[in-house]
């Protein structure tokens, strides 16, 4: 396995992988790996020909106030893991290389970038779909992996690749869980002992929610409501939103009559946590 720093070293080595016809896959992350990272390794170093992955803790998608300055960052771990992995490169650029000083073009993805966690993450799907659009153009892969736990992030994206027509084709990869049902993500390393315990309501009320659409529950109001008391019944938990909304435009719906998200951002102390799960009715 390869580590790379610099952009044209970066480019330099997929344009000659494109050359010898190789198949490219990529995987872009934050770092600090957890299972739900490696299941999108997994299944690109099983399709591709050389599969990158990169880490970047992307400055401009974290408003004033997040946690930029103590998002985790595990290089050493997470250079073991992906080498383990069989990962062919990691992509690993500093920031100022990827924004210098004079720095000025952004990717917006219009209407669906102000619905629920860019309704309260103002400037955050910018700053994904920028960086994303800037690292698929530094490493031009055929195929890049994205997990469901981000719907909204994944959603995002495939509507980049098709509306600026950059011919890569976006893998959507099902949400890796705790055994006891907590959705993976960095930044559960926040929470404490018993934050944990309450965090486990979030994917409680989905699959609460799941079971009220099987047994035919079809309004969202009384499933909002009834994941709401769930949520709320534990300590340290501040819901941000509970949305049961269309998969593609994120707009609200009050029947669920079709494939419908339901998908929940919460603060858990110091934790935004995000969890969704994908309902279907005929
Ligand atoms: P990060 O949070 O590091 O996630 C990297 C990828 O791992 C994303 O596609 C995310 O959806 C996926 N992932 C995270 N937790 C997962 C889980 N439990 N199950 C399955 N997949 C999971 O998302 C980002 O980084 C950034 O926004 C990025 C796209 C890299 C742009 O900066």
């Amino acid at each position: 396995m390869r580590i790379v720093e610099s952009i044209h070293e970066m480019r330099d080595i997929t344009k000659r992988a494109r050359i010898e016809g190789k198949i490219i896959g990529f995987v872009p992350t934050m770092g600090s790996f957890h299972e739900g990272h490696l299941s999108l390794m997994k299944r690109g170093i099983e399709e591709v020909d050389l599969l990158v992955i990169s880490i970047f803790v992307n400055p401009t998608q974290f408003g004033q106030g997040e946690d930029y300055d103590r998002y985790p960052r595990n290089i050493d771990e997470d250079n073991k893991k992906a080498s383990e992995l069989g990962v062919d490169i990691i992509f690993y650029p500093n920031v100022e290389e990827i924004y210098p000083d004079n720095y000025h073009t952004f990717v917006t993805v219009e209407k669906i970038n102000n619905k629920l966690c860019g309704a309260s993450r103002p400037g955050f799907f910018k700053g994904v779909a920028t960086v994303v659009t800037k690292l698929f153009n530094i490493v031009r892969p055929h195929k890049a992996y994205f997990g469901e736990k981000d719907y909204q992030q994944l959603v995002v994206i495939r509507r980049i690749e098709k509306d600026l027509n950059m011919d890569i084709k976006i893998v959507g990869m099902p949400i890796i869980r705790e055994s006891d049902g907590l959705a993976m993500s960095s930044r559960n390393l926040y929470l404490t002992d018993k934050e944990r315990i309450s965090a486990l309501s979030l994917s409680r009320s989905l699959n609460k929610a799941k079971k009220m659409v099987h047994s035919g529950e079809r309004s969202a109001e009384r499933i909002i409501s009834e994941m709401r008391s769930i949520i709320e019944s534990e300590r340290f938990t501040e819901i941000d939103y509970i949305a049961v909304c269309d998969p593609e435009e994120f707009d609200d719906v009050d029947e669920i009559k079709k494939r419908t998200l339901i998908a929940l951002a919460v603060m858990i102390g110091k934790a935004r946590l995000i969890d969704n799960c994908i309902v279907e009715v005929k």
